[in-house]
């Protein structure tokens, strides 16, 4: 019987580590509220979801009884695919809901909306929103844990975390590591949440962008390679080819036309010249330079197709170090706070 030859294999819950019993925060709502160990136990924790997720049959029961509802108001796959999974994996009961098809439509707020959602009785609700700030609403109006699957230009902390746990897997610790990231840093919430994400694992991190898409925060003052903010090891930069040079990794971004109200870009022809991740702009970068991109990309735009899918490219092991990163998340917040 089918039952008979997947029982054996069956091996229980993950294996993480004694000391990560205790986890102090509720929510994930970005990874600024996160000291650098506990940015630690995350990947740690990932890990020992791998171990899982290596089984022959990649299932736990870590969080069986539990309700998650992926609740999505922009479109997605890598992210709202890998939370379902990740829920599922560890045992969960796993429900999606998107804006287009629900009482959304019929004119619900995100409030009532997310109390409905409560009132079902979901324990975790993932949630992507336009609105840069909706997870905090959120997690003030419900007793439900609340994980930010990307608020507007705001945060994507899940991002951060597994891109952090790729740079790990290259380098180990990253004090000292050099990351570029290079795009459209006027919309991106992934470059925030990995600015703080980065820097707290001791990485110096250079920001490159056109002027009109660096914010205003980021850009005051005029001066390049200046730091921007009262983090010690960040820079901007507006040249491409001086910063990616000796870089440990440099990371593409996606020019997000669909959050751009005005020209802010001449054309996407121009910005490929100056811009675009190449394979002689790569060349420029440490020989062992990795390049990610969190996704979804425009290739021939921010990133040429030969660099996407080359050697130095973790962009598939992005991809699959999320789901990792997104049951360790769950099992920390659901599991793990005393
Ligand atoms: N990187 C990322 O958030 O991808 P999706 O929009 O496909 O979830």
């Amino acid at each position: 019987m089918v039952t008979e030859q997947i029982a054996p294999q069956y091996e229980g819950p993950p294996q993480v580590a004694a000391h990560t019993a205790t986890w102090r925060h509720r929510h994930l709502l970005d990874v600024d509220s996160l000291e650098r160990g506990e940015i630690e136990r995350v990947l740690e924790t990932a890990r020992a979801m791998q171990e899982v997720l290596a089984r022959p049959v990649a299932r736990t029961p870590a969080l069986r009884g539990v309700i998650v509802c992926n609740l999505f108001y922009e479109a997605s796959t890598r992210t709202r695919a890998s939370f379902e999974l990740a829920g599922k994996v560890l045992g969960a009961d796993v429900i999606n809901v998107s804006a287009g098809g629900s009482s959304v439509e019929k004119g619900e707020s995100l409030v009532d909306t997310v109390k409905t959602i409560a009132a079902v009785g979901a324990d975790v609700v993932i949630i992507r929103h336009p609105a840069s700030g909706a997870p905090y609403l959120i997690a003030q109006t419900i007793d439900s844990h609340v994980i930010n699957a990307g608020d507007g230009q705001h945060a994507h902390p899940t991002q951060a975390l597994l891109d952090a746990f790729i740079l790990h897997d290259a380098f180990g610790r990253l004090d000292g590591r050099r990351v570029v990231i290079v795009g459209d840093m006027l919309h991106s919430r992934v470059a925030r949440s990995n600015l703080w994400a980065l820097t707290r694992l001791g990485a110096e991190v250079t920001l490159v962008a056109p002027r009109p898409l660096l914010p205003a925060w980021l850009a005051r003052g005029g001066e390049e390679r200046e730091h921007p903010l009262a983090l010690p090891n960040v820079s901007c930069d507006s040249d491409l080819d001086r910063a990616i040079v000796g870089a440990d990794a440099v990371m593409a971004l996606r020019i997000q036309r669909e959050r751009m109200r005005g020209a802010l870009l001449p054309s996407a022809a121009e910005y490929a010249r100056r811009y675009q991740l190449t394979a002689e702009r790569v060349a420029r970068a440490a020989p062992h330079a990795v390049v990610m991109h969190p996704g979804p990309m425009n290739e021939g735009v921010e990133i040429a197709s030969e660099v996407a899918h080359g050697a130095q490219s973790r962009i598939e092991a992005q991809v699959s170090a999320g789901l990792a990163i997104r049951m360790a998340v769950l099992f920390l917040l659901v599991r793990g706070v005393s």
